[in-house]
C-alpha cells in the first residue's frame, strides 16, 4: 500500500486542478530553478530542444505503459483542456448526415452532446436527467448504425460513475477526465479517450487524447490544422508550442505512479479510500450520500445533510481542521470529497474522524 505526502497538514479534496504528490510538487519547483542540473529553467527551455523532447517522450510512454496501450493507440498531449474535445471529436469524427450516440449522465455529458450536434446529429440514447443525474442509466441500446457511442465515465460534479465498459461494437469514445488511471481497466476497447490532466494527470493546462488511428480520416469536411487529430500525431502533440510546463508536471506525476506499481496499486488505495468514506456515511443517519448505491463515483463523493444549518457549521468544522475543496459544486449544494489517486488515505481518515465526532456532538 502506498504512503503519500507527509506535506498534509492540509487535506485537499479539491475537484481539479487538485493534490499531486508532494515528490511532484518538489521536483518542480526544482526545475523551475535549475533544470536537470541545465542551469536553465524549465521556464526557459526550447520545445524542440532535445531537452523537452525527452520530457514529452516519457509522458507519452509512461501513458502507454500505464494504460497498457497496444501499438493502433496513439498518445497525445493537446491543449485547451476537455472542453475543447467536446467539440474536436465530433469535428474530426462525425460526418454532418451521420449521427452519434451519447450517453446523457450528467453536467458535462450535456455540454459534449451540446457541442456535438453542430457537427452532426446527436442520438441520446438514454438520459438521468430526470433524477438530477444521480445515477447511470441503464439497459439502454445503442444503434449499430451509430458513428460512435460517447460517454462521461466518472461524473465529477454529481459523483457517479461507470464500473463497466458498455458492450457495443460501435467505436467507444470516453471522456475520462475526472477517473483516469484511477482504475485498472481494457483502455484498448475504446477508439478515443480524452480527459483534462488536472486530478490524476497532473497540472491543468492540457489534456491527453488516447485514438486509435483507424477512427481517423472518415470525415469530408475541411480541418483547421489545430484541430485535426492527424496532424498533432504526425507533429508529435509538437504542432505548435506545447504547454512546456504542464507537460512536465504530468511526466513527473506518470513517473510517479508508475514507482508506485501503477493503476492496479492505485487503485487498491482508491478503493480502500472510497470504502471508508461510504461506510462511514451510510452509518451516520446525520449525512445522506446522493447517488444510487451502485453507481457511486470512488473519486468524487457527493453528500448533503437535511438541515442546511449544520450543514454551514460542518464546512467551517472542516475548514478549521485544515480540510479544503470539500464544499459541494454551486447546482448539487452539500458536499464533494475528491478522492484522487494522490490524496493520501490519512486524508479520508481525518474526514471521517471528524465526521463521526460532529455527527456523536449533532446527532
Ligand atoms: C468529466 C469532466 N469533463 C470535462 C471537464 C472540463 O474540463 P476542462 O476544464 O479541462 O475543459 C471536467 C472538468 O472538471 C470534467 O470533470
Amino acid at each position: 500500500m502506498l504512503t503519500l505526502n507527509d506535506k498534509n497538514l492540509v487535506h485537499n479534496f479539491n475537484s481539479g486542478p487538485s493534490v499531486l504528490p508532494k515528490e511532484v510538487f518538489e521536483q518542480a519547483s526544482q526545475a523551475i530553478l535549475d533544470f536537470n542540473n541545465t542551469g536553465l529553467s524549465i521556464l526557459e527551455i526550447g520545445h524542440r530542444t532535445a531537452l523537452f523532447q525527452e520530457v514529452m517522450d516519457e509522458a507519452v510512454l509512461l501513458m502507454k505503459e500505464l494504460m497498457k496501450l497496444d501499438d493502433e493507440h496513439e498518445v497525445l498531449f493537446l491543449h485547451g483542456g476537455a472542453t475543447t474535445q467536446f467539440f474536436q471529436v465530433p469535428m474530426n469524427l462525425l460526418n454532418e448526415n451521420e449521427t452519434a450516440a451519447y450517453l446523457d449522465c450528467g453536467t458535462w455529458g450535456t455540454k459534449a452532446i451540446k457541442e456535438a450536434k453542430i457537427f452532426g446529429n446527436v442520438d441520446m440514447v438514454a438520459s438521468s436527467k430526470d433524477k438530477n443525474y444521480t445515477y447511470i442509466p441503464k439497459g439502454y441500446s445503442i444503434p449499430s448504425t451509430s458513428k460512435y457511442f460517447h460517454y462521461t465515465t466518472n461524473n465529477t460534479i454529481e459523483g457517479t460513475q461507470m464500473h463497466a465498459i458498455p458492450e457495443t461494437k460501435v467505436p467507444l469514445v470516453a471522456d475520462m477526465s475526472s477517473d483516469i488511471l484511477s482504475t485498472s481497466m481494457d483502455f484498448n476497447r475504446f477508439s478515443l479517450i480524452y480527459a483534462g490532466a488536472q486530478k490524476n494527470i497532473g497540472a491543468a493546462g492540457v489534456n491527453v487524447v488516447v485514438i486509435k488511428k483507424d477512427i481517423l480520416g472518415k470525415v469530408n469536411r475541411k480541418l483547421p490544422s489545430m484541430m485535426d487529430y492527424q496532424n498533432h500525431i504526425e507533429n508529435g502533440s509538437m504542432l505548435n508550442t506545447p504547454p512546456v510546463f504542464a507537460v512536465y508536471v504530468c511526466m513527473l506525476t506518470l513517473r510517479w505512479l508508475k514507482q508506485h506499481g501503477g493503476i492496479s496499486e492505485i487503485e487498491k488505495l482508491n478503493d480502500a479510500k472510497a470504502k471508508l468514506l461510504y461506510d462511514t456515511l451510510d452509518s451516520l443517519p446525520i449525512f445522506r450520500p446522493t447517488v444510487a448505491k451502485e453507481d457511486r463515483s470512488k473519486m468524487n463523493v457527493v453528500f448533503v445533510m437535511d438541515n442546511p444549518e449544520l450543514e454551514k457549521e460542518f464546512l467551517a468544522e472542516c475548514k478549521a481542521n485544515g480540510m479544503v475543496g470539500i464544499k459541494g459544486h454551486r447546482s448539487v449544494g452539500g458536499f464533494r470529497a475528491s478522492l484522487y489517486n494522490a490524496l493520501p488515505f490519512e486524508s479520508v481518515k481525518a474526514l471521517t474522524d471528524l465526521m463521526r465526532d460532529f455527527a456523536t456532538k449533532n446527532g
